[in-house]
């Protein structure tokens, strides 16, 4: 009887143990990211919790040609031109 109660300790303990030191990591998805430099100096261990940061929580939305909409005579490369495009972002026009 007291063996059996010892093994349930230890099967506790076993499976505890890990989540007691586990790191919480945020990884940044995104284009560009050197993702082996980011992983350098780390030491990952069991329970660790790897969270892909969701992209679209940034995410922009754009109406392509503003209120001109998806028509012809609009110049769209003056459109686009000192904004920057990120993944999740997203692009949705006006149509007649
Ligand atoms: C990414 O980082 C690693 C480690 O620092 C480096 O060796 C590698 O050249 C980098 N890759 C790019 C594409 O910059
Ligand atoms: C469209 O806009 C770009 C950037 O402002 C400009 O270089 C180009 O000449 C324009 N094209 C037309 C047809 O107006």
């Amino acid at each position: 009887m007291a063996s059996k109660a010892f093994l349930i300790a230890i099967t506790v303990v076993g499976i505890a143990a890990p989540k007691a030191f586990a790191t919480d990591y945020v990884v940044d998805w995104a284009l560009g990211v050197n993702y082996t430099a980011w992983a350098e100096g780390k030491d990952f261990y069991v329970g660790d919790r790897l969270t892909i940061a969701d992209p679209t929580a940034f995410a922009t939305d754009y109406v392509v040609g503003d209120l001109s909409g998806w028509t012809l005579g609009v110049n769209y490369t003056a459109w686009a031109e000192g904004k920057e495009f990120y993944v999740g972002d997203r692009l949705s026009t006006l149509i007649d």
